[in-house]
């Protein structure tokens, strides 16, 4: 029996043990996935119990992935390079590895799932926190040709352009942003944008595709407010959850896995 899990709080709505016990599923193997409540200032303590009964690691969530990468013993590149990790990995020698999948597992969603190509496209990143934090490298390596980001707290957005410096990365005002963006990213934990921040509507165009990295079981606020202005499409981030979750089961297992029919299973049962 292969133990793992998923650290966080809160931890209660988390999908991620029925994403990998179907990935297990496909390979026929026998895991147990916990979903670990983290009390205020006890991630250390979580996490040395859980290893201690053999995981084989864990997976990290909201507010835990600065504390995780504090606790392991080296990061992978995806990790260091966004200071977050979401997946824990315990290696034959017991020396932890921290990863971060969620970049890998936005860009495999974009171009593999829904083949959008941002390739010297205009992108919008709304938002400027953990989550944006952590895709910030992936979507840069997806080439676009200028990369905006606005977020309530400009100051945040100026970090992480000096956190990644390329020419094409800008922190944007709401005075500066352009007209119908070819991509709009919302990565905001409250996924309240649009109407509530009083967003212009001229950030939408006619061809404009729109992510929000939360998901939801009817559209997300975001989308609801990026159709009411008549983009060419909005999606929610199931298929990154999915993915990311894809990534982190191959670092533990090895396996590689179908993402696509359990992107299709979750979608009729969230
Ligand atoms: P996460 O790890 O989920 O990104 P976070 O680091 O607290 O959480 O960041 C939350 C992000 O959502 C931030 O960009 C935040 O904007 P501020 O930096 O100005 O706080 C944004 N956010 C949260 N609630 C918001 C709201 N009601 N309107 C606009 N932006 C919001």
């Amino acid at each position: 029996m292969i133990l793992l899990g998923v650290m966080g709080n809160p931890i209660e709505h988390s999908r991620s043990p029925e994403i990998h016990l179907e990935f297990a599923r496909q390979h026929q193997l026998q895991i147990e996935y916990e979903k670990l409540l983290v009390p205020e200032n006890g991630f250390r303590e979580v996490a040395n119990t859980f290893l201690e009964r053999g995981s084989l690691g864990f997976n990290v969530t909201l507010p835990n992935k600065g504390d995780a990468c504090q606790y392991v013993d080296q990061l992978s590149e995806d990790a260091k390079a966004s200071q977050s990790v979401n997946t824990v990995v315990v290696e034959a020698s017991g020396r932890l590895i921290g990863h971060n999948t969620d970049g890998l597992g936005l860009s495999r969603d974009i171009q593999s799932n829904l083949s959008w190509n941002m390739e010297g496209k205009s992108v919008l990143i709304l938002g400027a926190g953990g989550a944006v934090r952590g895709v910030m490298a992936s979507i840069l390596k997806m080439k676009p040709g200028q990369l905006h980001v606005y977020n309530r707290t400009l100051e945040k957005a100026i970090q992480l352009e000096k956190q990644h410096p390329s020419t094409c990365l800008k922190a944007v005002s709401m005075e500066n942003l352009l007209e119908g963006y070819d991509f709009v990213i919302s990565g905001t934990s409250a996924g309240l944008l649009g109407g509530e921040i009083g967003l212009p509507s001229k950030i939408i165009g006619a061809n404009t595709l729109c992510y929000d990295m939360i998901y939801a079981q009817t559209k997300t606020p975001f989308q609801a407010w990026c159709d009411k202005h008549n983009c060419q499409e909005s999606v929610d981030g199931l298929g990154m959850l999915i993915e990311q979750a894809a990534q982190a089961f191959t670092l533990w297992t090895d396996c590689e896995v179908n993402t696509e029919a359990v992107i299709q299973k979750l979608r009729h049962t969230i």
